[in-house]
């Protein structure tokens, strides 16, 4: 064991409760979506993740299928936990997910109670845990009723294999229902996880005000829009980048001179207040108190650094707000 952690962790970061429970998350959080598979550096992903927890951040997301391949993120963070993390286990909040295709066959899909009971007993293996901190229902199935998803959720909090449950991309009707039939089984629903940045809004349409007024946390996922919300993309597609590898959603056709242009008009905002893009763009998502967590990327130490430093200024004026709006407007 050669990784100590930095007995100075705890005083940088924030801590926000999230929604009325007892759980406290850290204002940015570290999902191993990309970066952290079969496919990338093992030294690099755990460099990242020995800074991050070494600044302060407790939270780490998963889930079956992060990779690629499938799978390998979570034994890369079961490599890692032995390796650097043992110590730490109570620090830490580790999240992970099932919904979207595992393995073949009816059971590796969707929101059966076969197959999130069987993923999350896979989960755990690779990641060499007795329990996850929070289980996710990936995405809602319109096929399976969603009392069975909710009684798997249910199931397995009560065997203790997670502490929390969640949900993930459930629209607000879905959600609502999800909320109600998890408290009538006696299981609280934590947290919602949910795509939100500047360029994706769509929680603000009635998401925010339900997981507001029945307590449950949000959390912002590619709160920074894969990269094209910092300086990644300001001068071309960088080879190392997101946009430019095979595997992964973001495109370089996502890149157009429009979406160009708006992003130099937010650099200079940001640069303006004395921050990087990426630091205005997830102190845009904390100014709503309803947003317990931004779940960020990270390829390097250097952005995770970058983005930390977000919490050094979170206030913006009426003014800056208006004229953000007016560049997202443009289109
Ligand atoms: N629930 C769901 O359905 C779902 C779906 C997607 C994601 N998620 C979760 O959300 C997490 C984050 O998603 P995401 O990776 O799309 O988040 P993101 O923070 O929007 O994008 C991360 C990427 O942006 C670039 N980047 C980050 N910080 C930067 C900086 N300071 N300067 C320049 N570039 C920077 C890096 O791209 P390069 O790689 O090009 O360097 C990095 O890989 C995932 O890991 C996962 O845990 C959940």
């Amino acid at each position: 064991m050669d990784y100590l952690a930095n007995p100075q962790r705890y005083t940088t970061m924030r801590y926000n409760r999230c929604g009325k429970s007892g759980l406290k998350l850290p204002a940015v959080s570290l999902g191993l979506w990309h970066n952290f598979g079969g496919v990338d550096v093992y030294e690099t992903g755990r460099a990242i993740l020995r800074r991050a927890f070494d600044l302060g951040v407790t939270h780490f997301d998963l889930a079956n299928n992060y990779g690629p391949p499938p799978g390998s993120a979570e034994e890369m963070l079961g490599k890692a936990l032995k390796q650097d993390f043992a110590p730490y286990r109570d620090e830490m909040i580790i999240s992970t997910k099932a919904g979207y295709t595992m393995w073949d066959g009816p059971y590796g899909d969707w929101g059966s109670k076969k197959y999130l009971v069987a993923s999350l007993d896979a989960s755990l293996r690779r990641m060499g845990l007795d329990y996850v901190d929070i289980f996710y229902s990936h995405r809602f199935d319109p096929e399976t009723p969603l009392e069975e998803t909710m009684e798997a959720l249910d199931l397995i909090r009560r065997q203790g294999k997670a502490l929390y449950v969640g949900i993930s991309n459930y629209r607000p009707d879905q959600t609502e229902q999800a909320l109600k039939i998890l408290n009538q089984l006696g299981s609280r629903c934590l947290i919602h996880q949910a795509k939100y940045s500047m360029y994706e809004r769509w929680v603000e349409n009635g998401l925010l005000d339900i997981l507001g007024r029945e307590g449950i946390g949000l959390i912002a996922f590619s709160p920074l829009a894969q990269g094209l919300l910092t300086n990644r993309y300001l001068a071309g597609v960088p080879e190392d980048s997101r946009a430019a590898k095979p595997h992964g959603f973001l495109q370089k056709a996502d890149i157009t001179e429009a979406k160009l242009k708006q992003i130099r008009a937010l650099h200079d905002i940001a640069q303006q207040r004395g921050q990087s893009l990426a630091q205005m763009a997830l102190a845009w998502l904390l100014k709503d108190a309803r947003v317990t967590s931004v779940l960020i990327g990270a390829s390097s130490v250097a952005q995770l650094e970058d983005n930390l430093r977000s919490l050094d200024r979170l206030d913006f004026s009426q003014q800056e707000l208006t004229t953000i709006e007016n560049i997202l407007a443009e289109k």
